[in-house]
């Protein structure tokens, strides 16, 4: 079988690594850093399956166009996409399926807004509703600073045409997971739950990101909690999307909190999570190319099986990620690293210089280290990650560090 990845971070090279155990692949573009990269346009590529991996061109159509050209794809269309592109029509898509989510409000006007914030308490959060690289949430127990957030967001300031229309939310507290499902349509399956760290700086401080670290499995999660996810969120919600004649065939990513009342759905994407992928599909056991493939052709026919060993990913960013990010600097110590057992590499922001790589991005490399236990795989990744240096390099120390996670080990 021969597979497209379309998409070029590292979510895609995870992708790809793990699709070439089974089949064929080829990533359009890809990056430097990824094997099986081509410039050869996505539309001119022949493949048994295409796995689209970015939200944006999902959300403009993409998957629509291959479709139509008779292709087998991966990923929604964009009437499915839309539950990542308006964060508004997410909402309503929750609400209309009952699942649980936060108490919220959608705005374009400024003073009705402030009503709105007026009538929560302790936790504001401010959403743009369409797409900003997981970058356009404010979540701040400072009301001044919400409407403030508020008049930025909404003028355009802040985040252009994205941030014209807002979303506020109630804050929750509790835990966070991701939890990818694998849908064809009809049906869908759960992969196993991963843990994002979401905040640029150590112990939750600073920036939303698109994501600095993650880890998996999460001991915290049973499986009797992943079957409760799938039966109060995924497939009621899969529900709704057929009522509305939307086939959804892809990931349908649901971001939950698990809260005193309960885990609550903070939001859908509409694909892999990154860097969650670069710490699930490493575990995975069986077939990743057999999978997708049948979710992509409605039958979905094989359950995911993953292993006992436990995975953790730094995610390495250039200085001033996220706000922009400086690129050009020559990156050290990938050799020591490319060689090191139970550790992978997965190239982002890369570009290949004279004698190696340097940074042109944001996020530029994702290190995962697998090992036994999570820390054994923590200790390793770090270890790893140690030996990797560019001028101004940014990351987290605290990834899958909290203690709560080894007290049973
Ligand atoms: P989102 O892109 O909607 O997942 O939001 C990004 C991050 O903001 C989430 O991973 C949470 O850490 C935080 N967040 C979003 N919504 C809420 C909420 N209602 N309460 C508390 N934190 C939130
Ligand atoms: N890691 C968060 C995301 O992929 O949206």
């Amino acid at each position: 079988m021969k597979v497209c990845v379309v998409g070029s971070g590292g979510r895609e090279h995870a992708l790809a690594h793990v699709l070439a155990r089974t089949a064929e692949v080829i990533v359009t573009p890809g990056n430097p850093g990824i094997p099986f990269s081509t410039n050869q346009p996505v539309k001119e590529i022949e493949a048994d399956l295409f796995v689209i991996g970015p939200e944006q061109p999902l959300v403009e159509g993409l998957a629509d166009e291959l479709r139509k050209q008779g292709k087998l794809v991966f990923g929604p269309n964009a009437d499915g996409a839309k539950l990542e592109g308006s964060k508004s029509w997410m909402k309503e898509i929750l609400v209309e399926s009952g699942v649980p989510t936060a108490r919220h409000g959608v705005f374009t006007e400024k003073e009705a807004a402030f009503d709105f914030l007026q009538n929560l308490s302790d936790l504001y959060v401010i959403k743009t509703d369409g797409l900003a690289a997981g970058k356009g949430v404010l979540v701040t127990s400072d009301l001044a600073e919400a409407r403030q957030a508020v008049s930025e967001y909404l003028s355009g300031k802040a985040f252009g045409t994205a941030g014209k229309r807002i979303v506020i939310e109630e804050g929750l507290t509790g835990p966070e997971i991701s939890l990818l499902a694998v849908c064809d349509g009809q049906t869908a399956v759960p992969l196993a739950p991963a843990q994002d760290f979401k905040r640029l700086k150590d112990q939750d401080e600073g920036p939303n990101t698109g994501g600095m670290g993650a880890y998996s499995p999460v001991p915290f999660v049973e499986e009797n909690l992943v079957e409760r996810i799938m039966d109060i969120a995924v497939i009621p919600t899969l529900e709704t999307l057929k009522r509305k004649g939307i086939d959804y065939r892809g990931v349908l990513y649901c971001g939950l909190m698990i809260t005193p009342d309960g885990p609550k759905v903070l939001e859908y994407n509409a694909r892999f999570g990154d860097p969650e992928t670069q710490v699930v599909l490493p575990r995975l056991e069986t077939d990743l190319a057999e999978l997708l493939l049948g979710a992509a052709s409605g039958s979905l026919n094989s359950n995911p099986v993953f292993s006992n060993d436990a995975a953790v990913a730094v995610v390495c960013a250039s200085e001033s990620y996220p706000e922009n990010s400086r690129t050009g600097d020559f990156i050290d110590g990938l050799s020591q690293v490319q060689e090191m057992k139970g550790i992978n590499i997965f190239f982002s922001g890369v570009r290949k210089t004279n004698d190696g790589f340097a940074t042109d991005g944001g996020r530029v490399l994702t290190i995962t280290g697998i090992g036994p236990t999570l820390e054994k795989a923590r200790n390793l990744t770090y270890e790893a990650v140690s030996q990797i240096s560019w001028p101004g390099m940014q990351k987290r120390e605290d990834i899958a560090s909290n203690s709560d996670l080894y007290k049973d080990k």
